[in-house]
């Protein structure tokens, strides 16, 4: 049996002097003199290394000259304070075990800083950087704090199924799925494919949401949740979109569209708080990651404030909550509207808003986040609940500085008459939705909902620019590597 490893974040949070120990990880770094060797050593258990002090002469020029960057080791020896700057404690070895040599010349990952784009052809050992390990750790710790979050609150978790025949935003971004021979598709007599004679014997697809049966779900356990994966099969090669990304989606009965936002806002904060209690150490690195790549920025594209500084922002201010229609009138009079700087310019209601208005209203008009609602109902899903005016639906976005859209939610639809029609004018089938529409015809409340970007959520507490580098390996149009 191998000895009993101790994780480096324990040792150099409450370091046991004079105790014997045994650590294991990744070289980071050696530097090597003729007699002794200093060995930058991670295990993922936190940013920081553990300094290894191994004397050349007891362990010999051959072993040392195996550590490079990259090799595996186990190392057991004593925790002594440490004479040098830049750590407290260090660890002088007694005995060293090589797990896994890394061959200088081959191995990808050198001690100097690697571009972002470099790092994502090998995503494969990009874990391995200070930068993707922070961020790693900060997604498991948002992902903890989700489930907190509603389970403090007595929400249920619901796995919604990944395979779906409903396209539940209707936006036609389906990835199919099929069993059939792709060379020898069935046909019908009238030339159409025959689904019938497929895996589940009609049209399938990968998710684009679990709202829908979330909805089912809350229309007895009132409140619920999912977190899982949804897919889409959008064509937008931008820096917040993944074909294969995760959505937190609660839906609360008995909620209406002022009850939705104030939840949403309050779970926000919690995650900002969460990270900022549990994952310091990973955001100040960040931060100061942030910095010095923005020392090759023109001054007007670097941001006014740090890394935490806008995290804290968030906490400290309430979300600005304003119509579609008073967004529109600001919009209308803006002056990047005014002097055709939009590319998409805001000429009347109704038109659907872009990402670069989103972000006007957000870090140029208000400097906070902001919730839109009410929105013209020609722009949005089915299941939105009418206003009175005939016009809007009572929807919900919530814009974030850097990120735009980060939720997507609204009141739902509770009244069978209004939501049949609804779908009859936007050509949903009716005859393929009867369980959806009978939580309509039974027992049926009102209730609300949204949908959060679990990828633009960590993009925004980790400051990172590329929804790329949030999401261990990121499906794209092109990519598919990994
Ligand atoms: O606004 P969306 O499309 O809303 C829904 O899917 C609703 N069914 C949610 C609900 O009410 N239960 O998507 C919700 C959020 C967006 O605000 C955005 O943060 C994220 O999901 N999102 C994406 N993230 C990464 N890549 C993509 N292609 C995304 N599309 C949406
Ligand atoms: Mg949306």
């Amino acid at each position: 049996m191998r000895e009993l490893r101790t994780k480096i974040k324990g040792i150099l949070s409450t370091p046991s002097f004079d105790k014997e120990i045994t650590v294991m990880g990744w070289v980071r770094t050696k530097r090597a003199s003729k007699n002794v060797a200093f060995i930058a050593l991670n295990d993922g258990s936190t940013i920081n290394n553990l300094q290894i002090v191994a004397d050349v002469e007891v362990f010999g020029d051959e072993l040392i000259r195996k550590i490079t960057t990259g090799a595996s080791l186990s190392v057991h020896g004593k925790i002594v304070e440490s004479q040098g700057a830049g750590q407290a404690c260090e660890l002088i070895a007694s005995s060293i075990e090589i797990f896994g040599e890394a061959d200088p010349d081959k191995y990808p990952l050198q001690p100097k800083k690697h571009s972002l784009e470099f790092l994502r052809e090998i995503a494969h050992l990009r874990p391995r950087t200070n930068t993707f390990s922070a961020i790693m750790r900060v997604r498991h710790a948002l992902a903890f704090a989700v489930h907190q979050f509603f389970n403090d609150k007595g929400f249920s978790y619901i796995n919604t199924p990944i395979i779906t025949a409903s396209d539940a935003e209707g936006a036609g971004e389906t990835f199919k799925v099929t069993n059939f021979e792709l060379e020898n598709i069935p046909k019908t007599e009238e030339g159409k494919i025959d689904f019938k004679q497929d895996f589940f014997e009609k049209e399938a697809n990968l998710t684009v949401s679990g709202q829908l049966e979330g909805e089912l779900a809350a229309m007895a356990l009132s409140e619920i949740y999912t977190f899982g994966p949804t897919f889409r099969a959008e064509n937008s090669n931008t820096t917040r979109h993944l074909a294969e990304f995760w959505m937190i989606e609660p839906e609360m009965a008995f909620y209406d569209l002022k009850d939705n936002m104030d939840i949403a806002e309050e779970m926000l904060k919690y995650l900002v708080q969460y990270t900022l209690d549990h994952c310091l150490d990973d955001l100040l690195f960040l931060e100061k990651r942030e910095k010095e790549d923005e020392k090759n920025k023109p001054q007007n594209e670097r941001s006014e404030l740090s890394l935490t500084e806008r995290l804290q922002f968030v906490l400290d201010n309430e979300f600005e909550r304003i119509t579609y229609t008073e967004a529109i009138q600001i919009l209308k009079n803006s002056k990047p509207n005014k002097k055709k700087k939009f590319s998409y310019l805001i000429e009347e209601w109704g038109a659907d808003l872009q990402s670069e208005h989103e972000r006007f209203l957000v870090e140029k008009h208000f400097k906070k986040p902001v919730i839109l609602y009410n929105y013209p109902k020609e722009i949005k899903a089915f299941y939105m609940r009418q206003n009175d005016d005939d016009k809007t639906v009572g929807a919900m976005d919530i814009l974030f500085p850097g990120i735009g859209e980060i939720i997507g939610g609204s009141q739902r639809e509770e009244r069978m008459a209004k939501l049949a029609e609804r779908m009859s004018e936007m050509n949903i089938p009716a005859d393929d939705m009867w369980w959806y529409l009978d939580t309509r015809r039974f027992g049926a409340v009102p209730h609300s909902g949204f949908g959060l970007g679990f990828e633009r959520m960590i993009q925004f507490v980790t400051g990172m620019g590329n929804i790329r580098d949030v999401i261990p390996f990121p499906r794209t149009p092109g990519n598919c590597e990994f």
